[in-house]
């Protein structure tokens, strides 16, 4: 498949000649000549690389930049800056904006290829899946939520993944006790602590590995006052577990928080777990709704429905899919019986009973979660 690179300039000579290069190596060339445009065509484009200018009049590149790199969606994006500034100044102020490389124009058009094809190399290293973070949220409470991450974290780590798993919720979760882990260690030493002071090593002490190989950050045993902790609890301790982990796994609790919406902004994939019954779709629906106010659009979420068995007549898929405009991403039979069976032995379902239909379907929304499956049809 030809790479695809978005090349931004104001100007329209710069804009031809850069575009010129790279289509006679076979890239695929999309162009943006302002800052609103070329952010607009991240979107709809998906490069692999962006070529950025740095000087234009709407929106300077430095903010475009600024601006990639703070929406998950594309914050890995490798980013090229080719600038007519050039003075060591300019370049500082250009990779601290998030440039991954600065280039001074007029550029030599082999070293701009030879530089392109190493960031595109680089990005293309099996690493470069590390720091994926995903966030399950229930559309209420008691819906399964707690299972379903668990069991998607501990597949993860069967896979040979590094995962860290964190149970963001204002007290007592069920994971330390579906995990049969009981820290002494847990969350509710980092809430004394001011979010911007955390350091990784103030989290990573606080983690505690489960057999399976997930490390757990365990919420607090007792309630905290939560109402003053806002999204920079999750700026603290997100980014730099995505930094070292290859997956972070988010357990939510359901509510519109501002530490909510914090903890989504750094996901790369919001799933909202609902049961296929009438209340908690609509449950449902509003946290999507909720999800979309906040700027998550539907590409970054996807619906998990978990049958747990409750209702004599549930609510069918093609009912689900019309009454709520998100992709169904995973859907589990009812499993009552294995997941006490699950708690008792502190190991997740899909690795006690893999053979049980819901170990199946939970096997199939990692590798959908993974990008290596399909949404249900
Ligand atoms: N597929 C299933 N079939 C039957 N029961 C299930 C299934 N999945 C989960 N459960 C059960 O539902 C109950 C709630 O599960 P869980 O704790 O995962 O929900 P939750 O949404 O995280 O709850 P909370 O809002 O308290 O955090 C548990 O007893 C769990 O064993
Ligand atoms: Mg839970």
């Amino acid at each position: 498949m030809p790479r695809r690179i978005l090349i931004v300039d104001d100007d329209p000579h710069a804009l031809r000649l850069v575009s010129y290069a790279f289509e006679a190596e076979g890239y695929q060339v999309a162009v943006a000549s302002s800052g609103a445009e070329a952010l607009a065509r991240l979107a709809s484009e998906r490069p692999d690389l962006v070529v950025l200018d740095v000087m234009m009049p709407d929106m300077s590149g430095l903010e475009v930049c600024q601006r990639i790199r703070a929406n998950p969606a594309t914050a890995r994006l490798p980013i090229l800056m080719l600038s007519a500034r050039g003075l060591v100044a300019d370049r500082v102020t250009g990779l601290r904006s998030g440039a991954d490389d600065y280039l001074a124009k007029p550029a030599d058009t082999s070293e701009l290829l030879a530089r392109a094809e190493a960031l595109l190399a680089r990005a293309a290293y099996p690493s470069a899946r590390a720091g994926r973070v995903l966030a399950f949220l229930g559309a209420k409470g008691g819906v399964g939520t707690t299972t379903v991450a668990v069991n998607v974290a501990a597949l993860l780590a069967a896979e040979g993944y590094s995962v860290a798993f964190v149970e963001l919720r204002p007290g007592y979760g069920s994971a330390r006790a579906l995990l049969k882990l009981d820290p002494e260690t847990d969350l509710g030493e980092l809430l004394v602590k001011v979010p911007q002071e955390i350091t990784l090593r103030d989290i990573e002490s606080r983690l505690v590995r489960h057999a399976s190989g997930v490390r757990l950050l365990a919420a607090p045993r007792v309630a905290a006052s939560w109402n003053a902790i806002g999204p920079e609890l999750a700026d603290a301790l997100v980014p730099p577990l995505a930094g070292t982990y290859n997956y972070v796994v988010l357990d939510l609790n359901p509510s519109w928080s501002a530490l909510n919406r914090g903890a989504v902004n750094h996901a790369h994939f919001t799933a909202v777990v609902s049961e296929p019954e009438p209340i908690s779709l609509q449950c449902a629906r509003a946290t999507l709704d909720s999800l979309r106010a906040w700027g998550i659009m539907g590409d970054l979420t996807g619906l998990v429905v978990v049958n747990r068995g409750t209702m004599a007549v549930p609510v069918t898929m093609p009912q689900i899919r019309s009454a709520l405009s998100a992709e169904v991403v995973g859907a589990l039979p009812p499993a009552g019986d294995a997941c006490s069976q699950a708690a008792r032995e502190g190991v997740p379902l899909a690795l006690l009973q893999p053979e049980h239909l819901a170990s199946v379907a939970l096997r199939e929304l990692t590798r959908v979660l993974t990008g290596t499956g399909r949404p249900l049809r």
